[in-house]
């Protein structure tokens, strides 16, 4: 069960709550990653612990802009040596994804560019609502394409396009948020699946926010891994 990744989304802006995420979700059960997205790295704290941080880390900044800014915007975080992962939104097109990937390979060989599709918040109604035409499905799998053309390493979709992502593509990273364990809240996810169900669709690791940082995280991290042994 170690090989399985799990990415821990320490969603607040609170620093010594961080810290309780990080000391309480330590096992030696499972391969835990903490991430973390705009909320932390935006606020006081942020970007100065990470500077300093000792372990692997994902840094989920879904960058979306023109590429010159993009690249900049990769180059500005090369002094935060631990992180392993980067996340980019695959709507900024086919030459940000080239400029980001281009511009990382240079700076540090070790961090993994995924592309993030259609946000599992979404479903094929959202997608109506703004213009597309295309379903969850195609579209996922047409941006998938997208990311392997331009070079870049993984893909952030839904547990639920996942098997169709695997069966195209073998080699590439794909990352699962909208995770909760059977009968957690959804809150504001649209596509959601159990961590069990998206390690059956081939994923390579799963983003778990709320179902593990709310409440008692021992016991949550627990109730995963007796999921994970079922
Ligand atoms: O609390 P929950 O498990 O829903 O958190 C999911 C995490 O994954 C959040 O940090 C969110 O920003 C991130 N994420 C997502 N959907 C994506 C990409 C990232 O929910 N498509």
């Amino acid at each position: 069960m170690k090989h399985k990744n799990i990415f821990i989304a320490c969603d607040t802006s609170n620093l010594s709550q961080i810290k309780k995420i990080i000391s309480q979700t330590k096992t030696n059960k499972i391969q835990v990653i903490p991430k973390f997205g705009l909320q932390f790295f935006y606020s006081k704290h942020g970007r100065k612990f990470l500077e300093s941080f000792k372990k692997d880390f994902f840094l989920d900044l879904k960058i979306n802009d023109i590429p010159q800014t993009a690249l900049s915007a990769i180059d500005s975080i090369k002094d935060l040596k631990k992180c392993r992962y980067i996340t980019v939104h695959v709507n900024g097109g086919l030459e940000m994804l080239k400029a980001i990937k281009k511009k990382t390979k240079t700076i540090n060989k070790n961090i993994k560019i995924l592309g993030v599709t259609i946000l599992t918040s979404l479903n094929n109604k959202s997608l109506k609502e703004m213009g597309h035409t295309k379903s969850v499905g195609q579209l996922v799998l047409k941006q998938a394409t997208l990311i392997k053309k331009s070079g870049c390493d993984g893909i952030v979709c839904s547990a639920q396009e996942a098997k169709l992502v695997r069966s195209k593509f073998k080699n590439l990273f794909i990352v699962t948020p909208g995770i909760r364990l059977p009968g957690d809240n959804v809150n504001d996810q649209s596509r959601v699946m159990t961590p069990n169900d998206a390690f059956n669709n081939k994923v390579s690791g799963i983003v778990m926010g709320r179902s593990l940082i709310r409440g008692n995280i021992k016991n949550n991290i627990q109730r995963l891994i007796d999921h994970l042994n079922q």
